[in-house]
């Protein structure tokens, strides 16, 4: 690959995903993107870079998807969904009892093990939740990961990622070699296509939002934006969840660290201006929307 067609690739796809690459992931772009090149009938990367250059009907999309991670697991890390059941969800039975309506968001969901693994904890509540309003929402810029979700199908690789033995049975069927999450889970999860780099403030409010192992991937001021924005998308008491190299702290002011639970952040009552924050989205936004 030249390096003006490596330069090409990384502006458009920090500019349409925030994918931050750095200077030296020549290999990893073309590990994804020539097989991509190839299915579509091009030769390789430069003539891939030439149909992206010539605008209509380029294949930006796709480049975009191919250069996703999707890697994820049911309760990766554990520690979150710990934190879910005996922190947040207790807090919110009693802050919600008047309403009984609880709003979950799993912002950058991928193939779907995050939101049904939040589904399966909240089922677990049983009677304590019953007859409660609930309504997990999973996005994710990629419609193919989307799919495989929505269907809630996975392989025995995939149930035995992270997946009790005894949530496995309760809440899955066997088909052939695959299981299926039974309707009731797949009937608690919402699916829609979002870029986090875009205005998300439709969605309305949240008690609670996972966005996690998706900001390492995204420089800076774009982890300053959607970190602004999130704050505002949640409930003044309301949660979110990081991943386990991801923080706020040291980027943003927009949330307060859990005093005691690791990855738990609370939106921040009283914030202080930061010069970066207003100018990121801006320029973010308007790199999607072209
Ligand atoms: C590594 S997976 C994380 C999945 C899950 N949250 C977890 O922690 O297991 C990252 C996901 O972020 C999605 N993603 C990447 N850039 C995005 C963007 N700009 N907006 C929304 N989703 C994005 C990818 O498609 C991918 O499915």
């Amino acid at each position: 690959m030249t390096p003006s067609d490596y330069e090409f690739l990384r502006k458009l796809l920090r500019e349409r995903s925030g994918l931050d690459l750095s200077s030296d992931k020549q290999y990893l772009v073309e590990s994804r993107l020539i097989p991509l090149a190839r299915r579509i009938g091009l030769p390789g990367i430069a003539e891939l870079v030439q149909k992206l250059k010539a605008g209509s009907g380029a294949p930006t999309a796709e480049v975009v998807e191919a250069m996703t991670t999707n890697e994820t697991f049911f309760f990766r890390d554990r520690i979150p969904f710990d934190h879910l059941r005996e922190t947040v969800i207790p807090a919110l039975l009693q802050a919600r009892a008047g309403r009984r309506t609880l709003r979950i968001w799993s912002a950058a969901s991928s193939t779907g093990q995050e939101p049904y693994s939040i589904a399966m904890c909240l089922k677990e509540f049983g009677p304590a939740l019953a007859g409660w309003r609930i309504e997990i929402l999973a996005t994710d810029l990629s419609q193919a990961v989307l799919e495989k979700s929505k269907a809630g199908i996975f392989s025995q690789f995939e149930v035995q990622r992270g997946l009790p033995i005894q949530l496995l049975v309760k809440y899955f069927a066997q088909v052939g070699e695959l299981w299926q999450l039974n309707a009731d889970i797949r009937a608690m999860v919402q699916h829609r296509q979002l870029n986090l780099l875009q205005d998300f403030s439709h969605l309305g409010t949240f008690d609670v939002v996972f966005c996690r192992n998706v900001l390492i991937y995204f420089d800076q001021d774009t982890k300053i934006g959607i970190f602004d924005r999130l704050a505002k998308v949640l409930e003044p008491d309301g949660m979110l969840m990081l991943g386990a190299a991801e923080s706020v702290v040291g980027i943003s002011d927009a949330f307060k660290p859990h005093p005691e639970r690791r990855g738990l952040y609370r939106p921040n009552p009283v914030r202080t201006a930061r010069p970066g924050a207003a100018a990121a989205m801006p320029q973010a936004l308007k790199a999607v929307a072209r």
